[in-house]
């Protein structure tokens, strides 16, 4: 079997979609979780890590472009994912992962994406948009929160008298879905391609 495709992933949270991930790798797989690394030394995802056997990190300084490019090559990643991770990625580590940084955002960008737009802020922004779709994106990591191409999407239906808790499960079960159909994907061709139309 050829060497297996080396993920890496960056989390901050509970790591739902890096369990997703590991769930996909765990079947004879393309692809290998080799890394996590979170800035929350509290992460249920660090926890998710060690008890997958998957070698665990907390990043001490997410702003120091160099530690977080060298903790990357040293283990090295074809790919890194940012799955539920909070912090802006440094330029230096976005440019050294030029095309093999994906993000994956709750909501249907370009739209209710940006700054500050995580978590229920984006499903609240959705509902009080009146649209009657949401959904799942995976993207490209840039220097800019929630910018980059848009490679993967999946929608969602808003239904009358939904909570933002309500479509926030709803898209996060569409999210482990579609990122580890992404990795998946990137795995069998080498490289990060797009499954958007
Ligand atoms: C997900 O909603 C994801 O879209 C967003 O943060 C959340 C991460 O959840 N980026 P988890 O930590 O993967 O459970």
């Amino acid at each position: 079997m050829a060497e297996p495709y080396r993920v890496a992933v960056l989390a901050s949270g509970g790591g739902s979609n890096l369990q997703a991930i590991l769930d996909a790798c765990s079947r004879r797989s393309p692809a290998e979780v080799v890394l996590v690394l979170s800035n929350n030394p509290d992460a249920g995802a660090l926890t998710r890590a060690q008890n997958a056997g998957v070698p665990a990190e907390v990043i001490g300084s997410p702003a120091d472009g160099p530690a977080l490019t060298k903790a990357l090559q040293d283990a090295r990643a074809d790919l890194v994912v940012l799955a539920g991770y909070l912090k802006l990625v440094p330029p230096d580590t976005v440019t050294a992962f030029a095309g093999r940084m994906i993000n994956v955002h709750p909501a249907l960008l370009p739209d209710f994406g940006g700054p500050g737009m995580y978590g229920a802020r984006v499903h609240r922004a959705v509902l009080d948009s009146g649209a009657s779709v949401s959904g799942a994106s995976v993207h490209l990591v840039t220097t800019e929160f929630d910018r980059g191409e848009v490679i993967a999407q999946r929608t969602v239906a808003v239904l009358p008298g939904d909570s933002p808790d309500k479509l926030a499960a709803r898209v996060l079960a569409v999210e482990h879905q579609l990122l580890p159909e992404v990795v998946m994907a990137a795995a069998r061709a080498g490289r990060v391609v797009s499954l958007a139309k």
